[in-house]
């Protein structure tokens, strides 16, 4: 059984749909913990399904390598990244870039869901950014976080048509529809061995 952290800074929709796959006896991960840079409204979903819960403010820290040390630790008090089972890290809305050390201390079970099809429109306003450079496709990637913004292995990917005149909320939403199930996947795919994280890790680097 795969054990999964799970990160994030918003409503939690993605989170949501991996408690609930979770919850499902059949699904071969369960998720130990939810944390948060902040008072995230989707740490509710967490606490309702009585997964514990934890906030690491950046604001709280010195530096940024020092709150990815305590958020790296907040999540191995939960068995995440130590061990002979390293489990997985999943960011699932965390609007942080998790610092260098933070990365390499849980590399390469890592995983981030982004909304555009990278390499296309990284960082923290993707869907704006298709619908500014007048894109008539985006999507939605989940990938191995590297050190580098929105950089890593890409290891799923959902397109999605951009409708005429669709604000960045409407292309959004119709953007997580296809996200959540494309996270629950991949997840799953992981938890089985079909996606290696490590040799998808090392055929990246060589
Ligand atoms: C998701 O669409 C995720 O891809 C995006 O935030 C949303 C969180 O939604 N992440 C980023 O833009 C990271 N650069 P949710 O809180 O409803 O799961």
């Amino acid at each position: 059984m795969l054990k999964l952290a799970v990160l994030i800074s918003g409503g939690g929709s993605n989170l949501k749909a991996l408690i609930e796959a979770a919850a499902d006896p059949s699904y071969p991960a369960r998720i130990v913990c939810v944390g948060s840079d902040t008072e995230a409204p989707g740490l509710e979903h967490a606490r309702a399904a009585g997964v514990p819960t934890f906030v690491v403010r950046p604001q709280d820290s010195d530096s940024r390598e020092e709150w990815g040390q305590l958020l790296a630790a907040a999540i191995q008090e939960h068995g995440v990244g130590t061990g002979p089972e390293p489990g997985l890290v999943v960011s699932a809305g965390l609007m942080r870039i998790l610092p260098a050390g933070f990365v390499r201390e849980f590399s390469p079970n890592l995983i981030n869901t982004h909304p555009a099809l990278l390499p296309l429109f990284p960082g923290a306003h993707a869907v704006r950014d298709a619908l500014a450079a007048g894109a008539t496709e985006t999507g939605v990637t989940v990938h191995i976080i590297d050190e580098g913004v929105d950089t890593g292995p890409v290891l799923r990917q959902a397109h999605v048509e951009v409708q005429p005149e669709e604000t960045e909320e409407e292309l959004h939403e119709r953007i997580k529809q296809l996200e959540r199930p494309l996270l629950v996947r991949t997840v799953r795919d992981i938890a089985l061995d079909t996606l290696d994280l490590v040799q998808i890790s090392q055929q990246h680097q060589s």
